[in-house]
């Protein structure tokens, strides 16, 4: 027997607020036309005025828990993933956990900007495996709006916010990949290449929280050569074909980005879930943000085998495979 993080319900959240591509003209000289063309996004939410990461990964998480039919005082940990934390400390999972009601368990942050969500599954999954918990509130949420430039063209147009969350429970498996749950997890990262993607700023080196800097057709080039390769990895560590994936469920920074993993894995578009377009790039949400739309349409079913796989800032990059 075999322990096995089963996902056993997910929930998510986006703020009220949509920005479209028409707005963001108004803002910086672009166009609907080139924002459609080089990255596939529309519109994206953007969270109100002093609505902060812990209310939109509370939101997300008070829907996974009911999803689930748990409450608060069964879960064990909590990890969230963010790059746009509501303070330097402490960690926004306490936020969230004592707004909750939880007063016993861990609760911790993660950082690894949009591969959050993924490393944060492949956190929880271990406490899981390791008997530290059993059961496991895994959150992505982010608002990235607060770190962008809105003068900058080259990366205000891509981002927006929002919030999604899994429940783990650690049930027994047989050790296969017809279990249910998580198969395995595959995390890369590679800090020769800080300065592709990041915040100038922060409290060691500006005593400020800085913005976002992209070198937008670098990261492109990484990303499109490291997701192949993980993905491949993780198919090759489950002994899997392409051919038996029911579902990709890929961040969501570039539909391009998305096309061309698809397109590797031989993947009709119709298994890939694409939420680009609405969301734009959540960072560390934008997976469970997209698992949840899919699941809540009946897309996604229970049995359903799912690869996940994102790369951000760092560089990092990883993949899930996941039996919902
Ligand atoms: O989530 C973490 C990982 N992040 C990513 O995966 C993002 C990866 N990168 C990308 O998605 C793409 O590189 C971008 C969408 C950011 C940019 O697309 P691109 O096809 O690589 O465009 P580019 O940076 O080469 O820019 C092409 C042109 C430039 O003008 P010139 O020099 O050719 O005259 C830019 O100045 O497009 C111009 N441009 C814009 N024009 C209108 C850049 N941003 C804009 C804009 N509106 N918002």
């Amino acid at each position: 027997m075999t322990i096995r993080s089963v996902m056993v319900g997910c929930g998510a959240y986006l703020p009220a607020r949509v920005m479209t591509n028409a707005d963001l003209e108004k803002v910086v000289d672009t166009s609907d036309d080139w924002i459609v063309e080089r990255t596939g996004i529309k519109s994206r939410h953007i969270a109100a005025e002093g609505e902060t990461t812990a209310d939109l990964a509370e939101q997300a998480a008070r829907a996974a828990l009911a999803h689930a039919g748990l409450d608060a005082g069964q879960v064990d940990l909590i990890v969230l993933a963010t790059a746009t934390p509501d303070h330097t400390f402490p960690a926004t999972a306490t936020k969230v956990q004592a707004r909750l009601g939880m007063t016993r368990g861990v609760a911790f942050d993660v950082q690894a900007v949009c591969s959050g969500f993924v490393y944060a599954l492949a956190v929880a999954d271990n406490f899981i495996k390791a008997g530290q918990a059993k059961v496991a509130l895994v959150i992505g949420a982010e608002t990235f709006s607060r770190i962008l430039d809105w003068e900058d063209r080259t990366t205000c147009v891509l981002f927006g916010d929002g919030a999604g969350a899994v429940v783990l429970k650690a049930e027994e498996g047989r050790g296969t990949g017809a279990d249910r749950g998580i198969l395995t997890t595959h995390l890369h990262s590679d800090g020769r290449h800080h300065d592709m993607l990041f915040v100038d700023g922060g409290p060691s080196t500006t005593q400020t929280v800085g913005h976002v800097r992209m070198r937008g057709q670098e990261v492109f080039k990484h990303a499109v050569v490291n997701l192949a390769e993980v993905v491949e990895e993780a198919l090759a560590a489950n002994g899997l074909e392409p051919s038996q994936i029911d579902w990709l469920v890929p961040h969501q920074a570039n539909k391009r980005i998305i096309d061309s993993t698809a397109r590797k894995l031989k993947m009709d578009g119709t298994k890939v879930v694409v939420t680009v377009d609405h969301h734009g790039n959540t960072s560390a949400a934008s997976i469970p943000l997209a698992f949840v739309e899919a699941v809540q349409d009946g897309r996604i079913k229970r049995g359903d085998l799912v690869l996940m796989e994102a790369m951000g800032g760092g560089f990092t990059w990883g993949a899930a495979l996941v039996r919902w």
